[in-house]
Parts: structure tokens; C-alpha cells; sequence
């Protein structure tokens, strides 16, 4: 019985700086389809306190990134992860396979974030943000530009077809690399 020896390794990161924007449901159905694991870094930075200090001005505590890349890095090398963040340039490039930014359309995102509640300076930022496709050209600087992909996310069909793209592109690179 032959067995295979290369490691699956499938690391999948899902952001945008702005929230709202769908990466948590994305990030937590495609867990859910393709057996990989889900990772949340608010969550773990929560559940682990890897705070430094808090951001008055956005009113959110301050990510420890040395802590959370020390926590993950394990597992990381294992492989086989979906990591949901609004930030890229904190990862170590060797973390990734592939890096997929979501956008969301101005006025359905304003929408979204007001109904969280926010407000003011958080609220304008978070939009203009995503106005100027900030976070795309971030991660097309800290990742080699063929494993960044763009994709829509305003509504529930394009969700869909969103899972449908990934879960393929997941299957094509088992099968490549095993
Ligand atoms: N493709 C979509 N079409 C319509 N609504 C969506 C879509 N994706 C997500 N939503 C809705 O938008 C809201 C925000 O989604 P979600 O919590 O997944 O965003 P997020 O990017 O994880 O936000 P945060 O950065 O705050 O964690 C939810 O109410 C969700 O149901
Ligand atoms: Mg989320």
C-alpha cells in the first residue's frame, strides 16, 4: 500500500481590511466543504489575549503580531488551514498557497457597517478603504502577484459562486501536490 508522502498543505488566507465584507461566512462554509481548517485571528487574539495596548481612535484593541504568528506557525507549516483576516502583511509569505480578497460594493458595505453600529471615523475609513482598493494592492506587495485573487462578494449568488471557485481550486491542488 503506497501512501502518500507530500504533506497536504493547502493554506488559504480570506480577507479585506474592511469588516463586513463576508470573509467569516465565506471562510467558515469553505471549512465546512472542503475538510481544511478554519482559523480566525480575532478570535484567537481574543481567546489568547495577544493584545498590545488599544487603539483609541478605532476603539479596538491592538493585535500582538509576534504572539500571533508564534501561535500559528505550527500549524501554518502543517498545512491544510483557511486563515480569515483583514491584513496580510503580518503573515509570512511561506504561510500561503493562495490569497483571495473580497469586495463589496460601496453602498451595500456602508449599509452593512452601519447596521453593526459604527460610526464616524471608523465607518468612512473602512469604506474609503475599500474605494481605493487598499487592501488588494497590499496583499499583491506581500504576496507574488499569481496567487492573489479578487473576488465579489455582494451577494448571496455570488457567495455561492465564490465557494464554488475555491473549493475547485482546492481539489486541482490536492491533486497536484499528492
Ligand atoms: N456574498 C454576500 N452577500 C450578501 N450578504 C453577505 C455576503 N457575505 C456576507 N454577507 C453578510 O454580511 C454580513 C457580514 O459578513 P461576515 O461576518 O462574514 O463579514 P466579515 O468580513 O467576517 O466581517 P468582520 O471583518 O467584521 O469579521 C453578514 O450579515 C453576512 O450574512
Ligand atoms: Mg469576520
Amino acid at each position: 500500500l503506497l501512501l502518500p508522502s507530500v504533506i497536504i498543505r493547502a493554506c488559504i488566507l480570506v480577507m479585506l481590511r474592511t469588516p463586513g465584507v463576508g470573509k467569516t461566512t465565506l471562510g467558515k462554509e469553505l471549512a465546512q466543504r472542503t475538510g481544511l481548517t478554519y482559523i480566525n485571528i480575532g478570535d484567537l487574539a481574543q481567546e489568547g489575549q495577544l493584545y498590545d495596548g488599544y487603539d483609541e481612535v478605532y476603539q479596538c484593541p491592538i493585535l500582538d503580531e509576534d504572539r500571533v504568528v508564534d501561535e500559528l506557525d505550527e500549524k501554518m507549516a502543517e498545512g491544510g488551514a483557511i486563515v480569515d483576516y483583514h491584513g496580510c502583511d503580518l503573515f509570512p509569505e511561506r504561510w500561503f498557497n493562495i490569497v483571495f480578497v473580497l469586495r463589496t460594493d460601496n453602498t451595500q458595505l456602508y449599509t452593512r457597517l452601519e447596521s453593526r453600529g459604527y460610526t464616524g471615523k471608523k465607518l468612512q475609513d473602512n469604506v474609503q478603504c475599500e474605494i481605493f482598493q487598499t487592501i488588494y494592492e497590499e496583499a499583491m506587495e506581500a504576496y507574488s502577484g499569481e496567487i492573489v485573487h479578487q473576488l465579489t462578494s455582494n451577494t448571496p449568488e455570488d457567495l455561492e459562486c465564490n465557494l464554488e471557485q475555491i473549493v475547485q481550486w482546492s481539489e486541482q491542488w490536492m491533486k497536484e501536490h499528492n
